[in-house]
């Protein structure tokens, strides 16, 4: 239980909100900072963020707030989320933690002339890799800091925001009732302090670890709205960004 009480910090703070919802915001924000609607580079990401600057406004509103669900239901309270991001952030790269085998080279959709005259992605892709003290997103492990030189750079790129904002993030956000709602499974908050010797306890003592059952409540209502589905599959997407005959082919495949 101790064991997955630091697990709980690591993947509530890191592996979901830090590095899905929080580093794609920014990827979010550079997005629509420096390509128009009509990029192809926009139409393929754009149903990616869909929903994803609300539910982060309403998550810094309602859950890592000051007194918030986080400071009530896990012993890291956000002051300790915050530091566990500051510290994973500084680790994460895009070419090794965020990337799948990726596969655009293929569709032929660029050339390299095409790629080094277009401002709107060579912009973008320098405002990814400036650091966020220059306003930047800040991501380390973007090719050549953000100046894409072939097709296989913004494949990189672009397979790393749809896997980090599709698959990264439904596989640590889906299975948080499952996980969470029996507080001894997997807890986010304990009480005391953990053992330091290997004498066997009583049952008592296990539950006075756990939390309190307003807090398990808390932690249920919240863990199983978080589970839940709001968006449609991959390809099927709520707004249809792309009608070039061609690209719906790509797309329909
Ligand atoms: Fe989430």
């Amino acid at each position: 239980m101790w064991y997955n009480n630091a697990d709980a910090a690591y993947h509530q703070s890191l592996t979901h909100l830090g590095l899905t919802h929080l580093l794609m915001e920014g990827v979010t924000v550079a997005t629509h900072r420096n390509l128009s609607q009509s990029h192809p580079a926009f139409k393929l990401l754009a149903p990616h963020f869909l929903y994803l600057i609300a539910i982060n406004t309403r998550g810094l509103e309602v859950l890592i707030s000051e007194g918030g669900w986080v400071d009530k239901v896990m012993n890291t309270g956000i002051k300790g989320m915050f530091e566990l991001i500051k510290r994973g952030i500084e680790s994460w790269y895009l070419d090794v933690d965020g990337t799948l085998p990726a596969d655009l080279k293929r569709r032929g959709v660029n050339t390299p002339e095409k790629i080094n005259g277009d401002w709107e992605l060579q912009n973008w892709g320098k405002e990814l890799a400036l650091s966020r003290e220059q306003g930047g997103v800040g991501l380390l492990g973007i090719p050549n800091d953000g100046t894409f030189k072939t097709i296989d750079d913004i494949s990189k790129v672009l397979t790393c925001i749809v896997y980090t904002c599709s698959v990264s993030h439904a596989s640590t956000n889906f299975p948080q009732y499952e996980e969470y709602a029996f507080t001894p499974n997997y807890p986010g908050m304990m009480r005391g302090k953990p053992p330091n010797s290997k004498d066997p306890v009583e049952e008592c003592r296990i539950l006075a670890s756990l939390p309190d059952k307003l807090t398990t409540l808390d932690i249920m209502v919240v863990t199983k709205i978080l589970s839940g589905r709001g968006t449609k599959s991959l390809g099927d997407f709520e707004v249809q960004y792309v009608f070039d005959p061609k690209a719906t082919g790509i797309v329909d495949e």
